[in-house]
């Protein structure tokens, strides 16, 4: 089969088209035919090797979508054929076949979209957990930091959808009133020289957020803590900009620091720790799939690139100026 494989860390160029010896469906695993093959920002981190160690060889990728052709020792035969997504297992998804277990697999109605379900199926569970555990409503304002991204835009359409008065952040002044068009109510560019803080707050009429989501993590947590309200709630669920300094758990006091709003929640969010009990990945991804077939979720689809091509993903994604999802042709 072609694969996508790394045997050294690097850029994008270390990403090589290979042919790999099909797999074989261990026991309680399922062989998907993928189809088409999200791309993620943590593929692009493990391609790099930090922050999150792998093993190398590594055909890396944690999501596509396609067809189960095989079945391993103790998986029902007749799952074979199934159109089915599978998210969230980390390794060996850039390639024309994948063993997958059991646990990482959602089957689709026979008529699904199989590029959108790969679009939406981690982003779209990761924003439903993320917006499900912060129980948004009209009250809140939520400032959401890579809002032109992936996962950010997912989590501003879902905020929004629950009645949230959202920010998005972003980049670029362009990127930043893209938010607008998910439902963002406000758009700031983090540009130099913007006071971030200060132009929230002069768009919102002096409020700081309940709630702020930052999946960048190292760039962006000083920022991100000083957007909140008196008992807000700053949730990490990623560090595309690299892993936040060892900070003084002080700063949530709002004792520390004169004027500071004070009394403040800090969480980290992993979506899959949430989506591990039996039967949740699956009822999540159903209302993920429900939330685009009735509008509130747009699959934002920007680039559909072959297989062999995964480097040029990468590069696309690394250039911060996508604003929706790469997709890979595995067809
Ligand atoms: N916790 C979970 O369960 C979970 C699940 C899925 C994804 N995630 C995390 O969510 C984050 C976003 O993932 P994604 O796949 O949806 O990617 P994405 O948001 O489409 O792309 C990353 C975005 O991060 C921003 N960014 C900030 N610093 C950057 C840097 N140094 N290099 C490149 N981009 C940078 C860019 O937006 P601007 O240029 O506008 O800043 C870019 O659009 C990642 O950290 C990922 O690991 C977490």
């Amino acid at each position: 089969m072609l694969a996508i494989q790394i045997t050294r860390h690097g850029g994008p160029d270390v990403l090589q088209a290979v042919h790999l010896p099909d797999p074989a469906p261990g026991p309680g695993e399922v062989l998907i035919r993928n189809a088409w093959i999200g791309v993620n920002f943590v593929d692009l981190q493990h391609r790099a090797g930090t922050p999150y160690p792998v093993a190398l060889p590594l055909v890396p990728g944690t999501e596509a979508a396609g067809e189960v052709v095989a079945v391993g020792e103790g998986v029902d035969a007749s799952l074979t054929g199934t159109p089915v997504v599978h998210f969230g297992h980390l390794a060996g998804v850039y390639a024309e076949l994948t063993a997958v277990p059991l646990a990482s697999l959602v089957p689709l109605p026979p008529r699904a979209r199989l590029d959108v379900a790969a679009a939406v199926a981690l982003a779209g569970t990761t924003a439903e957990v993320l917006v499900t555990q912060a129980r948004l409503g009209r009250d809140d304002l939520v400032a959401v930091q890579a809002a032109a991204g992936v996962t950010g835009g997912a989590i501003v359409q879902l905020a929004a959808a629950a009645g949230a008065e959202v920010v998005g952040i972003a980049s670029s002044r362009e990127r930043a009133e893209g938010t607008l068009a998910l439902g963002a109510r406000h758009a700031v560019a983090a540009i130099p020289g913007q006071d971030v803080p200060a132009a929230v707050r002069a768009a919102t009429g002096g409020r700081g957020a309940s709630v702020v989501f930052d999946g960048t993590g190292h760039d962006t947590f000083d920022t991100s803590l000083a957007l909140l309200a008196r008992f807000g709630t700053l949730v990490l669920y990623g560090q595309s900009s690299g892993p936040v300094a060892p900070f003084d758990p002080g700063r949530l006091s709002g004792i520390t620091a004169a004027g500071g709003p004070g009394s403040l929640t800090l969480r980290w969010v992993s979506a899959s720790h949430y989506l591990e009990a039996p039967g949740v990945r699956r009822s999540a991804l159903q209302t993920v799939l429900g939330h685009v077939d009735d509008g509130r979720l747009s699959p934002r689809i920007v680039a559909r690139l072959p297989l062999r091509d995964a480097a040029e993903a990468h590069y696309l994604l690394e250039s911060r100026t996508t604003t929706g999802k790469v997709l890979l042709d595995a067809r």
